[in-house]
């Protein structure tokens, strides 16, 4: 991909997004290796994707807490190094100059919003001379959203935009400003995002290329590699019980029983395509706020060998979230930029190997992910070339 590529996070003073900013900016400084970044594998190195240095960063948030604010909260909690801020200061105030103040629902008229999301998108590309824009939500989880008439079709989105309503959810009017805007987008979250017939529509008509949703760095990651591993064996799971402890915004944001019933309906989706068969695998998440960014998940898997006899598995996992996540969104971005440059419309399904909860697609087995993945880099390395 030639040329400047920028990365616009919504939640981008989050402390994922922050992580992201800052990373960034650590790489090009020389301060940060590749660990962590998929797309620095050495399987990924004929894959003409955009170079660090050509990567943009702006973004919506509604917090007024600055990116070097929330850099240094971060390295007081242990997930940025110190020193970190003060010798990216210029870059993080110069993302932090990017910063456009979100969308909420609140906010009244939502076609009036979108197209003012879209704006500022627009803006963004013609200021920083941006070739390829790519968009990802890391904001707040929200609620499930009710069923709504108006998501079933871009017709009955825009009669219900007319009358003055407001039918989206947020992650998903972010969405559609990205499509109008020509831009890629992704949904780190469990929210709805693009997940819309609507959407769908809209991004076929801009064709503009989407993934998602949920990124998948901890617990769900160890059960892609693990649940096959049972199958595999034939061995049977009789039931995955998960209990997840984490602190930080995220964690405060899924103390609300119903933004945590997005995220527990995304963990356990993979569990039975992986398994074959349906199987017991409740998904528990408590916030902790002592924790702050560290997410402790404790999995106890029953599962049973030859002639019945009884056995368990059980792994605790200890991750820095905004850590894990962050060299993905970087990851996401140069990928989308790809696509973008190839011309590819629609759900990428190929980079569900970052999602727990992979659009067009049933494979969750991440070996398999990893493949697909892998081939379809090579496929797009073959239309740049071509
Ligand atoms: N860290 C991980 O490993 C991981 C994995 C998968 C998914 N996620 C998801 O990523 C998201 C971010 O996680 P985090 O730890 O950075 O959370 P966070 O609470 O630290 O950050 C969320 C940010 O979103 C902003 N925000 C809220 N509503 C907004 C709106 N309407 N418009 C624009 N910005 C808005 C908040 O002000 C905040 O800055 C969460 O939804 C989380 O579930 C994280």
């Amino acid at each position: 991909v030639s040329g400047r590529v920028g990365l616009w996070l919504v939640g981008v003073r989050g402390s994922v997004g922050t992580t992201a900013v800052a990373g960034l900016a650590a790489s090009r400084a020389g301060m940060a290796a590749a660990t962590g970044l998929v797309t620095e594998h050495q399987a990924m190195q004929d894959v003409p994707l955009p170079e660090l240095s050509s990567i943009v960063m702006g973004g919506h948030d509604i917090t007024t807490t600055s990116l070097t604010k929330r850099a240094e909260q971060l390295v007081a909690a242990g997930v940025l190094p110190a020193g970190l801020p003060l010798a990216c200061a210029d870059e993080l105030e110069a993302a932090e100059s990017r910063v456009r103040h979100g969308y909420v629902t609140e906010d009244g008229d939502q076609y009036s919003q979108v197209l003012r999301l879209a704006d500022d998108l627009r803006e963004f590309a013609r200021q920083e001379q941006l070739d390829h824009v790519v968009v990802i939500n890391v904001s707040s989880t929200e609620p499930i959203p009710a069923a709504n008439a108006a998501h079933e079709s871009l017709a009955a989105l825009q009669d219900a935009w007319a009358r003055g309503e407001a039918p989206l959810p947020v992650s998903s009017a972010y969405a559609a400003a990205a499509f109008l805007a020509g831009c890629a987008f992704a949904d780190f979250t469990p929210s709805t995002g693009a997940r819309l017939p609507a959407l769908v529509e809209l991004a076929n008509r801009q064709g503009m290329p989407w993934a998602g949703s949920d990124g998948k760095t901890g617990e769900t990651l160890l059960k892609s590699v693990l649940a096959p591993m049972f199958d595999m064996r034939a061995l049977r799971v009789r039931s995955w019980a998960g209990t997840n402890l984490l602190g930080g915004g995220d964690g405060a944001t899924l103390a609300d029983p119903e933004a945590c019933a997005s995220k527990t309906t995304s963990k356990v989706r993979g569990l039975q395509a992986m398994l074959g068969h349906p199987v017991d695998g409740p998904v528990h998440i408590d916030y902790i706020p002592d924790l702050g960014d560290w997410k402790t998940a404790w999995d106890h898997i029953s599962f049973e060998g030859f002639l019945g006899t009884r056995m368990t598995l059980q792994f605790t996992w200890q991750g820095c979230d905004s850590s894990l996540a962050a060299p993905l969104v970087l990851d996401l971005g140069r990928l989308l930029a790809l696509a973008l440059s190839r011309g590819v419309a629609g759900p990428v399904s190929a980079l569900g190997f970052f999602f727990k909860d992979p659009v067009a697609s049933d494979e969750h087995r991440l070996v398999q992910q990893w493949q697909a993945l892998l081939t379809w880099a090579a496929e797009s390395a073959d239309g740049e070339r071509a």
